[in-house]
C-alpha cells in the first residue's frame, strides 16, 4: 500500500491527520494558506519534506482562493498567505525552501491574470510533490548500498512516507534495501513527546511487513551495548553548511551513543534540507512547542499542575558525530563545509 500523505482531490489539498494515527486513519481537507499553516502548526502534517510540499500547496490554494480579486487585492492576499505559512514552524528549512520556490514561480508570471498565476502555482506544487518522491527513491538507492544484508537499523522519529510525499528518507533507505532483496529489521525509538516513532514509524513498517521492534527512547543505549544495533539512520530538518544536523529532539543522544559503540550514524535527507546560509548548528532556530505535549498525551495528564516544563522539539547533532549524509546526489562521508558546498552548488 502506498501511503499518500498529501493528495490533490476535489480542488483541495487533502492530508492524512497524523495526530490520530494509528488509532484512526482519516484525511482532512484544506482550501487556503491559513488553513494549511494551521495544519502544519498543529502537526496534522509533519516531517520536513512533507511540510515543504504542504506549504507549496498552501500558496497555490491561496492563489486559487483569490483569483477573482483585483490584481492589487490578489497580491495582498498572496503576501499575507506566504507570511502566515512561513510562520507556521521554524526549524525545517524545507518550508522556506518551498515558499521561495513558489515565490520565484509567481514572480516569473506576475504580469499575467490571477487565474493564470494560480494555475501555474498549482502545477508547481504538483511538481514539488512528484519530485519529492523521485528524490526519496534516488536517495534510498544510494543509502541501501550502505546497509549489509541482515542489518538491524535503529531510527528515531518518523522519516518515512508520512514525513514526505512518499517513500521517505531514513525509511526510504530501508524500503529501498528491502526492495533490493536485503533482509532488514528496524528498531523504532518511540520518540517522546509526540510519539512519531511509536505511532507513525511502527505503523508504516507494519503496513509493509518490514520487521519492526518498538523501544522507548531510554532503551537505545542498552540495545547498542547488547550488540543489537548495526546502524542508525535518521532524517533531518536542517543541515547547516558545516554538516551539523537539526532533527527531532533525542537524535543528538542517539548519535552520541552510536559513536560510543562504534555504530555508523547516517542522516538521510534531500538537498533541499541543506541550508548553506547557516554556518553551523548554533544558528538553527529550535522550535519550542506547547508544554501540554510533555505534561501528558491527549486527555491524560501525568505531571502536576504548576510544574515548569520545557519542550524543545529538535536538537542539533554536531557534524563530527555523523558518519555520512545520504542525499539524492550521492553519499557525503564525514560531512564538512567544502563537501556540502560542492553538493549544494551542484543543484
Ligand atoms: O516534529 P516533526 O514530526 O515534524 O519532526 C520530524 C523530524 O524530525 C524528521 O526526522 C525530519 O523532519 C525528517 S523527515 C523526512
Amino acid at each position: 500500500m502506498r501511503v499518500e500523505t498529501l493528495r490533490w482531490a476535489h480542488d483541495k489539498l487533502e492530508m492524512i491527520d497524523q495526530r490520530i494515527l494509528p488509532a484512526e486513519f482519516r484525511y482532512l481537507s484544506y482550501d487556503s494558506a491559513a488553513s494549511v499553516a494551521a495544519g502544519i502548526q498543529s502537526m496534522v502534517v509533519r516531517g520536513a519534506p512533507a511540510i515543504g510540499v504542504a506549504a507549496a500547496y498552501g500558496v497555490a490554494l491561496e492563489a486559487l482562493r483569490c483569483q477573482t480579486a483585483s490584481a492589487s487585492e490578489f497580491t495582498r492576499c498572496m503576501d499575507a498567505g506566504l507570511a502566515e505559512l512561513a510562520r507556521s514552524r521554524p526549524t525545517a528549512v524545507n518550508l522556506s525552501w518551498a515558499l521561495q520556490r513558489m515565490r520565484r514561480v509567481w514572480d516569473g508570471v506576475a504580469h499575467g491574470a490571477p487565474a493564470k498565476i494560480a494555475a501555474r502555482l498549482l502545477d508547481e506544487a504538483h511538481e514539488i510533490l512528484a519530485e519529492d518522491i523521485r528524490i526519496n527513491r534516488a536517495l534510498g538507492a544510494h543509502g541501501a548500498a550502505l546497509l549489509a544484508d541482515g542489518a538491524r537499523v535503529l531510527t528515531h522519529c518518523n522519516a518515512g512516507a508520512l514525513a514526505t510525499a512518499g517513500h521517505g528518507t531514513a525509511l526510504g533507505v530501508i524500503r529501498s534495501a528491502v526492495a533490493a532483496g536485503k533482509t532488514i529489521s528496524v528498531i523504532a525509538d518511540e520518540t517522546r513527546p509526540f510519539l512519531q516513532g511509536a505511532r507513525l514509524t511502527a505503523w508504516e513498517m507494519v503496513q509493509e511487513q518490514i520487521p519492526v521492534t518498538l523501544i522507548t527512547d531510554s532503551m537505545a543505549g542498552h540495545m547498542m551495548a547488547e550488540g543489537e544495533v548495526d546502524a542508525v539512520i535518521v532524517g533531518a530538518d536542517r543541515v547547516a553548511a558545516n554538516g551539523d544536523v537539526a532533527n527531532k529532539i533525542g537524535t543528538y543522544m542517539v548519535a552520541v551513543l552510536a559513536r560510543r559503540h562504534r555504530i555508523p550514524f547516517y542522516v538521510a535527507c534531500p538537498l533541499s534540507t541543506l541550508d548553506l546560509t547557516i554556518a553551523s548548528g548554533l544558528d538553527i532556530p529550535i522550535e519550542e512547542r506547547h508544554a501540554d505535549e510533555v505534561r501528558g498525551f491527549r486527555e491524560c495528564r501525568w505531571a502536576a499542575d504548576g510544574v515548569k516544563i520545557r519542550n524543545p522539539a529538535f536538537d542539533v547533532t554536531p557534524a563530527e558525530l555523523v558518519t555520512a549524509i545520504i542525499t539524492e546526489r550521492g553519499v557525503v562521508h564525514r560531512p564538512d563545509a567544502p563537501q556540502l558546498r560542492r553538493m549544494g552548488e551542484s543543484l
